[in-house]
């Protein structure tokens, strides 16, 4: 496979959802397209897929917050998987961020996601002493946004 690591195109939109959705990212609460449409407004250099021959094989999103970096919603076709693009896609968000001045990079793995630790593990990841907490904001599902609680926490981190 002869693959291609450039940013996201607008015109890449039904691919890259198709894709996270075959992945398992998706969640009700988390509409992909407003994800997209948000992300085309901060950083979009950061967004960024993997193509072979035209067809996109993975995706990713990354920012820079002025303190650390972020990734997110990284995803490789189900059946390319194995065969190195997340670490391909990894070591670009890496390069990019570093030339941004980020000195880390954070990321968050979803309860029952957990076999994918080896995967970032293998890239020199570990996790941090820190527990993650989240707030909606905007709710996308329609419903109001919920604040995190001590037994909402696998959701919280979802949202
Ligand atoms: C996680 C994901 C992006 C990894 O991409 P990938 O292309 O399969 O991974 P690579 O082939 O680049 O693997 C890189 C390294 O991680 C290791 N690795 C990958 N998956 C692994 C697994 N399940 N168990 C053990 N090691 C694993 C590989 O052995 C490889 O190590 P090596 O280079 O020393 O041989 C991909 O599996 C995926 O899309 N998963 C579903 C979506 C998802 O969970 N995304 C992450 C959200 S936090």
């Amino acid at each position: 496979m002869e693959y291609v690591i450039r940013p996201f195109r607008p015109a890449d939109t039904d691919a890259v959802v198709a894709l996270w959705e075959s992945c398992g990212l998706v969640r009700p609460w988390n509409d992909p397209r407003r994800d997209i449409a948000r992300k085309l407004t901060v950083q979009p250099e950061l967004f960024l897929v993997a193509t072979d021959r035209e067809a996109v094989v993975a995706a990713g999103m990354a920012g820079f917050d002025g303190h650390r970096g972020w990734v997110n919603y990284l995803a490789v076709r189900p059946e390319l998987q194995g065969g190195g693009l997340g670490r391909a896609m990894m070591t670009e968000f890496e390069r990019l961020l570093t030339a941004m001045g980020c000195p880390k990079l954070n990321l968050q793995v979803r309860a029952g996601n957990e076999q994918v630790m080896a995967f970032y593990e293998s890239l020199g990841y570990a996790p941090d002493h820190a527990v993650s907490l989240g707030k909606r904001l905007i709710p996308d599902d329609g419903g109001p946004a919920r604040d995190a609680s001590v037994d909402d926490t696998v959701a919280a981190n979802d949202r």
